[in-house]
């Protein structure tokens, strides 16, 4: 069987929630605290195994490549005035042990135009899908879980994950079949983006995906869908028709970053474990909560006796 060694990050959305932010600038350049979101992304998939990864890139998204590249400059600089804890955090971002690869994506003709854009880098293997605005968190990286779910099955593997019923619209939705051991289910069918009257469960596909090479033939076919996108839910939907393709129901924490609020969750998450502005955050976090509180208490309508 062939391992999973490749990955495709489709990194070419304009970032219209972020806007003006990222009217000149990538939103996978966004930092948590001090680190680009993608940089999580592609530390997961280190992780996990993967070797090379080929990142779908679109306009403004030149910072993402410099990010993974050497800066001599910047390298020396910090060298000569001895910050070694620095240069190693920069040093780190470009030897980080996996093959980047970029291509452009010139029109958005939506996600699953993006992947079909890693045909000829997938090649005949299996491989994954990691979407930039999903950060997962959970002892085994979900990337590494869909990967020991494609080895005992040999089929493609899609992480699910309880979303509210009200927000299936923002989301591919499975109509699961039967469990098939520990967290995984069989599919009867993939909905991208149902109506929350419709949609056949609250099981929301969630940025990382195991898709078996075939996949690509059907990309090739599919008409546009949903918010008239080429949708990968589509193709998955059709793949699965020919072949099994199952979902497995991710239990750790995921945070969106490609929505505002949980983009300022995210970096406030993260702010609490990181070491250099852990403390001062939680005393920042705990003053404003007392703050808030005397502040709804003064607004709260008085009761009438
Ligand atoms: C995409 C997929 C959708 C999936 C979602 C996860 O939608 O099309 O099936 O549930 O990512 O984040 P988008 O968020 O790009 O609209």
């Amino acid at each position: 069987m062939a391992k999973v060694r490749k990955a495709v990050i489709p990194a070419a959305g304009l970032g219209t929630r972020f806007l003006p932010a990222t009217k000149a600038m990538a939103k996978e350049m966004l930092p948590i605290v001090d680190k680009p979101t993608i940089q999580f992304i592609v530390e997961e998939a280190l992780k996990s195994g993967i070797e090379d990864i080929l990142i779908v890139t679109g306009k403004s998204k030149r910072p993402i490549e410099d990010h993974f590249d050497s800066n001599i400059e910047l390298e020396s600089n910090l060298k000569e005035k001895g910050k070694t804890g620095l240069l190693k955090l920069v040093e780190d971002t470009t030897n980080i042990g996996i093959n980047l690869f970029f291509v452009r994506q010139s029109y958005p003709k939506g996600l699953g135009d993006a992947v079909l854009h890693a045909k000829a880098f997938v090649g005949n293997e299996p491989f994954v899908v990691m979407l930039g605005d999903d950060l997962m968190d959970s002892p085994v990286p979900l990337t590494k879980q869909l990967i020991n779910g494609h080895e005992k099955t040999h089929a493609s593997n899609i992480a699910v994950m309880e979303v509210p019923q009200e927000e299936t619209s923002k989301y591919g939705i499975i109509d699961p079949e039967s469990h098939v051991g520990d967290n995984m289910y069989s599919v009867k069918k993939f909905v991208e983006k149902p109506d929350p009257k419709e949609a056949p469960s609250n099981l929301a596909i969630i940025g990382r995906y195991l898709l078996t090479p075939e996949i690509f033939v059907l990309l090739e076919k599919q008409e546009p869908g949903a918010g008239g996108e080429i949708q990968l839910t589509d193709a998955i939907d059709k793949l699965n028709q020919t072949q099994r393709v199952f979902a497995t129901e991710f239990k750790g924490q995921r945070y969106d970053v490609g929505d505002k609020f949980g983009y300022m969750k995210t970096s406030i998450q993260y702010g609490l474990t990181h070491p250099e502005v852990k403390d001062r955050l939680r005393d920042y976090i705990k003053e404003l909560a007392g703050d808030l509180t005397a502040q709804d208490k003064k607004t709260e309508p008085k009761s009438k006796k």
